[in-house]
């Protein structure tokens, strides 16, 4: 079956950017105090629950990955860009951080206590998410939580560069939370928390959505 181009584009360009890429966002999500604070409250459901490891979908460089490992999480990375996975295991080698994609994810059904996928749907077709959602229910146990973390708005921007001036070229979605919130659970999560901060200088607002799979579907 031919990749879809979206999936190529995103791969391409995040392993163009992953070393620049990791020297650069891992010190402002330092200082994401509200988006740590969400993590620490899926940590905490997640450690309550006693239901299995934490997969952080779209891990870039793993530095959230690390953030979920501190908090006492069984934490592991997935993402699609090798060269990112790469620097992951380098910067974080006590930790596990496979290749892979989010529509179709390495364990088994219900095997996962969370899922964190932290600014890594944006790159995806707004079609293409249910199947996504879909992928996260599969993979999660009865009372497990997905926190999302994305940008606000409602339309498609076009990155060309970025991370250092590095060329890029992908879709950038900005995503209605109500809208997301929806899709979610048409899939089968029942909303538990959104935040929304306001937005700051040329930065738009960012969203933090929190789900649960229920125990009895
Ligand atoms: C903006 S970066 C976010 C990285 C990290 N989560 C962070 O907060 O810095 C988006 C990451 O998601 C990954 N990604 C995008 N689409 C993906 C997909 N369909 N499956 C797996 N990873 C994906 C990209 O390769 C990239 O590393």
């Amino acid at each position: 079956m031919t990749e879809p181009s979206y999936l190529r584009e995103t791969r391409a360009s995040y392993d163009t950017v992953a070393v620049d890429y990791a020297k650069l966002v891992p010190p402002a999500f330092e200082a994401d105090v509200l988006g740590r604070a969400m993590l620490g409250a899926l940590a905490e459901f997640v450690r309550a629950a006693g239901s299995g490891p934490v997969a952080d979908v779209g891990c870039g460089p793993g530095h959230v990955t690390a953030y979920l490992h501190s908090l006492g999480l069984t934490a592991f990375g997935v993402d699609l860009s090798p060269r990112m996975v790469e620097v992951a295991r380098r910067d974080h080698p006590g930790l596990r951080f496979d290749i892979g994609t989010m529509t179709a994810l390495g364990p088994a059904d219900g095997e996962l206590g969370g899922i964190v996928a932290w600014y890594s749907i944006i790159h995806t077709p707004l079609d293409v998410l249910p199947a996504v959602f879909a992928e996260f229910h599969r993979v999660l146990a009865p009372g497990g939580h997905l926190l999302l973390g994305f940008h606000v708005g409602d339309e498609r921007r076009r990155k060309q560069k970025g991370y250092g001036d590095h060329e890029m070229s992908l879709d950038v979605y900005l995503l209605p939370p109500g809208r997301i919130a929806e899709l979610a659970t048409r899939a089968g999560f029942v909303v538990h928390a959104t935040l929304v901060s306001e937005p700051e200088s040329l930065r738009a607002p960012q969203a933090c959505l929190l789900l649960r799979k229920p125990t009895t579907s």
